[in-house]
């Protein structure tokens, strides 16, 4: 299953390490080779004979060999292997990896390293509620990592929660997957979703009816073909419930612009599902406006164009999605965005159609591509289109090669 695929287990220094001996074993049993790496500290937890017996391999933990002088070379581990699953990833290692802290072999190995890296957090449930272990952990998966998530119960603290290692079987079985499954798990995707919300004053705005929905539902879509998704939405009643979406809330237009400028390199392709204001006050009221006896005028100024803007960005090897909502000349208008921002292929919503557009839960919506070819899709819900969405990006994607 896992035949002749180069793994490097990366253990930290976490009570989970015992675990890692399972897993090493498991891996060693689907025919993987594998090379343990241990950070200084988890030699407290587990011994390097123990994993060095059931790996086959002297395990590696220093930067050279203290008696010979020889050179432990992170680079080499880096470009031998074809995966690397650091188990357990301790709060600390999963911050040093953020930031780049090279203060150890595991970590140098992390930085050098051109394979997939999977991340299995294992710590106590405060600690992995803990705002700066989930941006942590978030900004890894904007870089394209994946997340092992951890599982629920009870905590070597005694404490029970959220915080267990993902058991050994789990992650062999998403490296299994990893390999054997087509390119959709090697996919990092950015999703646009919802509507902005421009400030006026500290409590008004100018935002509009979207829902979410349908970013939402190509998220969770994506995510179930293994996709790592990295969702960025606007003002919803939403949560996203798949351990692949990484979802970040943003107000303004301005805002999900920084965000989605900022990973978009990362990224295979992007939905822009969201429904951007195209415009935004000129000025904010620090305070709330009062009502005056005169009309008020609102100056407006033109917010970023997300998708265009990230179109001129694109390179020959990553797709664009877009979405049109248009009232009159639809395709003619859907057409002129496509080629206007980029696309490789707009979604078109008629908001002459019944059961199509904001805030229901069904969309009735027409495909075009670059080449002008139109495919028709029927009314269904958001869900079975976020299916057809999914689908049109992972057979673009599939052109890339
Ligand atoms: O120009 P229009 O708003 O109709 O274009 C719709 C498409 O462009 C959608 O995919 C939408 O998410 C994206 N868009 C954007 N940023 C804007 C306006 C639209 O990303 N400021």
């Amino acid at each position: 299953m896992l035949s002749g695929k180069r793994i490097i287990v990366g253990v930290s220094g976490g009570i989970a390490a015992y675990k890692s001996v399972l897993l090493v074993r498991l891996l060693i049993k689907s025919g993987a080779e594998v090379q343990v790496l241990m950070s200084p500290f988890s030699k407290h937890f587990i011994t390097p004979l123990t994993l060095s017996t059931l790996s086959k391999r002297p395990v590696l933990s220093e930067f050279f060999d203290q008696t010979s002088g020889a050179w432990n070379s992170h680079v080499d581990l880096g470009l031998w292997a074809d995966a690397f699953v650091i188990a357990p990833a301790t709060a600390n290692t999963l911050a040093k990896c953020t930031v780049g802290l090279a203060d150890n072999l595991l970590i140098t190995t992390y930085l050098s390293a051109r394979c997939p890296v999977f991340f299995v957090p294992s710590m106590d449930l405060d600690m992995y509620a803990h705002p700066a272990v989930t941006d942590n952990i978030q900004t890894l998966r904007a870089r394209g990592n994946k997340i092992i998530d951890a599982d629920s119960g009870e905590l070597a603290s005694g404490l029970d929660g959220k915080g267990r290692m993902a058991e050994p079987e789990r992650i062999v079985q998403t490296l299994i997957e990893y390999f054997s499954t087509s390119d959709t798990y090697k996919y990092t995707v950015l999703v646009t979703a919802g509507p902005t919300y421009e400030p006026i004053d500290p409590v008004r705005f100018i935002g509009n009816r979207s829902s979410g929905k349908m970013g939402y539902a190509i998220a969770e879509k994506l995510a179930e073909h293994g996709a790592n998704v990295l969702l960025v939405s606007g003002p919803v009643n939403l949560k996203t419930k798949h351990p692949n979406i990484s979802c970040t809330h943003v107000e303004t237009a301005a805002e999900m612009f920084e965000y989605a400028r900022k990973i978009f390199p990362n990224c295979h392709a992007a939905v822009f599902a969201a429904a951007v204001s195209d415009y935004a006050p000129e000025e904010v009221s620090k305070n709330k406006m009062k009502k005056s006896d005169t009309d008020p005028v609102l100056r407006l100024k033109k917010n970023p164009d997300i998708a265009a803007e990230l179109g001129k960005l694109k390179t020959e090897q990553q797709i664009t999605v877009g979405f049109a909502l248009e009232t009159e000349n639809e395709i003619e208008h859907a057409q002129q965005k496509l080629h206007a921002k980029n696309f490789d292929a707009i979604v078109l919503n008629s908001l002459r159609d019944t059961g199509a557009g904001f805030g229901t839960d069904t969309n009735k919506v027409k495909i075009i591509d670059k080449h002008n070819t139109i495919r028709d899709i029927e009314l269904k819900s958001k869900t079975a289109l976020a299916g057809d969405v999914c689908e049109l990006i992972f057979n673009l994607l599939s052109t890339k090669k």
